[in-house]
């Protein structure tokens, strides 16, 4: 019912002339997509236009990792949602904790970020999780909770592709320390549990990512969990090999 998504999350990696022939090699062990499972590439703005053209017809999606709160404006430095998806892009990330932790993006900036993407039709992929401390003083669930109620607030979401979630605990990110695939599974049920509630229409629709260390050697169970819709991948995003070994593991 819910289509799975790979996304891969290159950071800051990769010159354009790295990325061309990476695509290239991609798209020719690919073959065919599968039906059912969408695979997402979440590039630096400057890649998504060079991209767009290689990928041109090999259904792999492409995303941001960030987006401006405004529309247009004297805002330097900053990339409006309306150019990033004139870029190529239908996805973009929001709220990372790495921006989150080097930029100092709170709540209320990431609440803006998703209405601003909402109103440049593009996918948001809101990123939440705990980090070490804050696990080990059993205060997960609020703290992931917290993070869904802030960035949420006052959002009206009314279909299955205006929003996806990514659960990464901060301690697994870039670590290679996986959550189990009991307590990843654990905190997705908590957080569909909390979208049911809160989008009654489309809560079950919404798609869960785990994020966090995930490899062509631990994917397959993470993906298997119930509640789990598909991942967000760093370090092994930049290698063909392993990001299609994890599309792969998708049953
Ligand atoms: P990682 O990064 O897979 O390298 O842990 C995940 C992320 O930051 O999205």
């Amino acid at each position: 019912m819910r289509p799975k998504l790979i996304a891969g999350n290159w950071k800051m990696n990769k010159l354009v002339s790295d990325a061309l022939p990476w695509a290239e090699e991609l798209t020719g062990e690919l073959g065919t997509p599968r039906t059912g499972i969408e695979l997402l590439l979440c590039v630096p703005a400057t890649h998504l236009h060079p991209l767009r053209q290689e990928l041109q017809d090999s259904g792999v999606r492409l995303g941001a990792q960030d987006l401006s709160s405004h529309d247009e404006g004297a805002y330097t430095g900053e990339i409006s949602g309306a150019m990033l998806r004139d870029a190529g892009a239908d996805f973009v990330l929001v709220g990372h904790s790495e921006r989150r932790r080097y930029h100092g993006e709170d709540d209320a900036l990431l609440n803006a970020k998703l209405r601003a993407a909402q109103r440049s039709w593009l996918t948001p992929i809101l990123c939440i999780g705990e980090d070490e401390e804050e696990r080990d003083a059993g205060r997960a669930n609020a703290v992931v909770l917290a993070q869904l109620e802030g960035a949420l607030d006052g959002l009206e979401i009314n279909s299955a592709r205006e929003l996806v979630i990514a659960y990464e605990p901060v301690w697994s990110i870039g670590t290679g320390r996986t959550a189990t695939p009991a307590d990843a599974q654990n905190m997705c049920s908590v957080i569909r549990a909390w979208l049911d509630d809160r989008f009654p229409e489309v809560g079950n629709r919404l798609r869960i990512l785990y994020g966090g260390s995930m490899n062509p050697m631990n994917a397959a169970e993470l993906l298997a969990q119930p509640d789990i819709d598909g991942g967000l991948i760093g370090g092994a995003s930049l290698d063909v090999t392993d990001l299609l070994a994890i599309y792969g593991a998708v049953q």
